[in-house]
């Protein structure tokens, strides 16, 4: 029996997504009705009728139920095709290029990225467009209004679709076509890197040591590094997804990705690691004995990007998001293209994306990516590491020494202090922000502030205007201290304080970053009285 019933509901508060998607713990999105009414309004607000999207998440608790609801909302409105990962997995950047691939109608993804999944963890839910980047902020705001008003849903009275067999399917009238979560993905990594040079690598005696947090990578990652590329069975960790991530907090820095840390900073460290998050578009690369932070590894790819055969052309202009330091900027510069500074958000890289105006991006937050997909991509990072450390036939150690000595370095680090009352947060910020204007002139820990402001970006190609994007503070020695407010938690608020500060060399380039940043961190305590407003003096977090 395939019957399509109108469900009456009411609109249910709160469902406004964040940085990347509707994000709620997971019994609330279990909820009566959660779902239903948020993917009700994402049909409402994009049209299912006649369309095509594709389907898949990272594999977290409740992505299979999740799963076979969407696709009974998508067939009962009036959907003709749906293209969904075989067990309804799929990386984001994998949704990403299905949706450029098969050029559908946009693609939703569930997803709670990098928080912890399970019976009393995240879930997440996020649609993304024809292009395969999120939905913008006009889009989401169309959905959220439309959550605020939703009166009835509609959904078709159906078996479950067998999203463990590939191939057709069919429900009520909708194709249901089950893939491979792998292999276009794959070949679109082989498309773009020299497989045959990071062949010879591994077979050369090259160490990797890959992990994938219990998250949606591990599949991906097999089939690439062991099985096409060769490297030693055993190579891949963690490669299984599970359902709680095997209890992990799946986000690749320092400070959950321990264990690879520890690996690569001990006796037996191989010569490359890496990590990705829940839903593979983070990673983390680490060198033997030597952390790349985000803004360095952004910076030391768009350099070297030249050495892959994807990117042999050169750069059209790299962009990254406010926080992230300034490194890149360096390289552009040194390159003769452009470098753009936008929000946090890979949904702000977008625009520059399609107008083919950025050929990289990146942002502090472990993401890096390019024009490849329309999201970020961790695996993608991983292998233009690989392509560039077999090209190149140096440690990451020397590449990263070699790139500093040319551009200096721009020491950084962001200190996150997590799981703040939300209003002791907000009340900090609204401080900082009012004192904003009595900041420059001053001398703080022996650093004059030049300008202080609230990030404020115009896009360069739609011209929409985005403001309240953090908090910036500018030194006259090219110090930086930002802060921020996450947009992607779901309880509470994290502070994010960003550090920065720039060495020329050629002396003081290889000191430890938090030694090298200390004035900074003192002055960003200072300057927005941290202590007094949050009652924490160190952070939980230190990337
Ligand atoms: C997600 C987005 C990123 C963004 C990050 C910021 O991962 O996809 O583009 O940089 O969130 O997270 P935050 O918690 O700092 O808002
Ligand atoms: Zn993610």
């Amino acid at each position: 029996m395939t019957q399509i019933t109108t469900v009456l509901t009411e609109a249910i508060a709160g469902q406004k997504p964040g940085t990347s998607g509707l994000r709620k713990k997971t019994p609330v999105f279990m909820g009566r009705h959660y779902l239903e009414n948020f993917v009700q309004s994402i049909f409402d607000v994009v049209g299912a009728a006649g369309k095509t999207f594709v389907l898949g998440g990272d594999g977290r608790y409740f992505n299979d139920r999740a799963a076979q609801v969407i696709l009974r909302m998508a067939a009962a409105n009036g959907a003709a095709r749906v293209i969904v990962g075989q067990e309804a997995i799929l990386s984001t950047p994998a949704a990403s290029h299905l949706i450029r691939l098969n050029k559908t109608d946009g693609g939703i993804i569930m997803s709670a990225s990098h928080n912890p999944g399970g019976p009393n963890e995240d879930f997440g839910v996020k649609f993304n467009m024809p292009n395969g980047g999120p939905a913008p902020e006009g889009v989401t705001e169309a959905m959220y209004r439309r959550t605020t008003e939703i009166t009835d849903y509609k959904v078709l009275e159906a078996q479950d679709v067998d999203l463990g067999r590939i191939g057709r399917h069919q429900l009520g009238a909708m194709v249901v076509d089950v893939v491979d979560p792998v292999a276009d993905y794959a070949a679109l990594m082989e498309s773009l890197f020299d497989f045959p040079a990071i062949r010879a690598m591994f077979a050369g005696g090259f160490r990797m040591r890959m992990d994938s947090m219990c998250a949606v990578t591990g599949p991906y990652a097999v089939e690439i590094l062991e099985n096409r590329l060769g490297a030693p069975k055993g190579t891949c960790v963690n490669a299984t997804p599970l359902p709680d991530f095997g209890g992990m907090h799946p986000d690749p820095n320092p400070t959950w990705a321990k264990a690879l840390m520890d690996e690569m900073f001990g006796p037996d460290a191989p010569d490359f690691g890496a990590a990705s998050d829940g839903d593979g578009d983070r990673n983390m690369v680490v060198g033997r004995g030597i952390y790349v932070s985000p803004s360095d590894s952004l910076a030391v790819l768009a350099a070297n990007a030249q050495l892959a055969p994807g990117y042999k052309a050169g750069l059209k202009g790299v962009a990254r998001s406010m926080p992230t330091s300034a490194a890149v900027d360096r390289v552009a510069e040194a390159l003769g293209i452009a470098s753009f500074e936008t929000p946090t958000g890979w949904k702000f890289f977008g625009n520059l994306l399609d107008a083919g105006r950025a050929t990289i991006c990146g942002e502090e937050s472990f993401g890096t990516g390019s024009d490849h997909v329309r999201e970020k991509d961790g695996l993608w990072a991983i292998l233009l590491w690989l392509n560039i450390l077999a090209v190149r036939r140096q440690s990451v150690a020397e590449i990263l020494r070699e790139h500093w000595a040319k551009y200096g370095r721009n020491y950084y680090s962001r200190h996150d202090f997590e799981a703040i009352e939300t209003a002791k947060a907000d009340a900090m910020m609204a401080a900082l922000r009012g004192a904003l204007a009595g900041l420059p002139g001053q001398q703080i820990e022996g650093m004059t502030v030049s300008t202080a402001d609230d990030f404020a970006y115009t896009d360069p190609v739609d011209g929409s205007v985005s403001r309240q994007q953090g908090v910036r503070v500018l030194f006259q020695d090219g110090s930086r201290i930002v802060y921020r407010l996450s947009g992607t938690g779901t309880e509470g608020a994290t502070l994010r304080v960003y550090l920065e500060r720039y060495a020329a060399g050629p002396d003081g380039l290889d000191l430890d970053a938090q030694a090298a940043l200390a004035p900074v961190i003192r002055a960003a305590h200072r300057i927005a009285d941290i202590a007094t407003h949050t009652g924490r003096s160190a952070p939980d977090v230190v990337t």
